[in-house]
């Protein structure tokens, strides 16, 4: 378990699926992520055994203090050469958007990054248009990049994506490292 100031993140388990696969499945969430198809059970334990096997993605759920899972979050790419890895996160449970959860959470997530992963910076990539996620990440001290232009298509159309990054030296400086407090 990782605790952060209110949310607890904890490893994904087998009796997870059923919620993980509807929380994938809405369109009012999937829409700002890389989903394509809907995906059945089969598919999505595929994932689950796929990303548990894994030594370079890792994904953990997101609890909120009332106790209720309501998304998740991760790392993927994790390359301990570069000390480098890709961040990405959703509340899936729309009632929870907005209360500081997703900043918390990520915060929670760097904090385990740098301070346990000894990892150097960590990127993500978020459409452009998408403000409630920009806004969150920039309250955590991800710093824009730069776009890539029309990179992907979704809804008809193709979207730009903004490039997001913090760097260990960032991250200490906004929110200090746990042996200081
Ligand atoms: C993005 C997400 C993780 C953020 O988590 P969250 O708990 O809702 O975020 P927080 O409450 O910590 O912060 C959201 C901030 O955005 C602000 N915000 C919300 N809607 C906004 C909008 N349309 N324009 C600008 N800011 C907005 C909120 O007011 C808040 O800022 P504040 O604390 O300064 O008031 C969550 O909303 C989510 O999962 N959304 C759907 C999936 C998604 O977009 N995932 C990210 C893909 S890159």
């Amino acid at each position: 378990m990782l605790r952060g100031g209110t949310v607890t993140l904890r490893p994904m388990e087998r009796s997870d699926l059923p919620t993980l696969q509807r929380w994938i499945n809405d369109p009012e969430v999937n829409r700002w992520l890389r989903v394509q198809w809907p995906l059945n059970l089969d598919q999505e334990q595929r994932w689950y055994e796929q990303v548990s096997a894994s030594g370079t993605e890792k994904v953990l759920i997101i609890v909120a203090p009332d106790g209720t899972p309501v998304g998740n979050l991760g790392l993927g790419r994790i390359d301990h050469r570069h000390r480098t890895a890709e961040f990405g996160i959703s509340i899936f449970e729309k009632a929870y958007w907005n209360q500081g959860l997703g900043t918390d959470a990520s915060i929670t997530m760097l904090r385990f990054a740098f301070e346990e992963l000894n990892l150097h910076r960590v990127s993500l990539l978020v459409q452009e248009h998408n403000l409630r996620a920009r806004r969150c990440y920039e309250k955590v001290g991800f710093v824009a990049e730069g776009i890539e232009r029309e990179s992907i298509f979704s809804g008809g159309r193709y979207l730009d994506m903004l490039r997001m990054s913090i760097l260990d030296r960032e991250f200490f400086a906004l929110h200090g490292r746990s042996a200081d407090s």
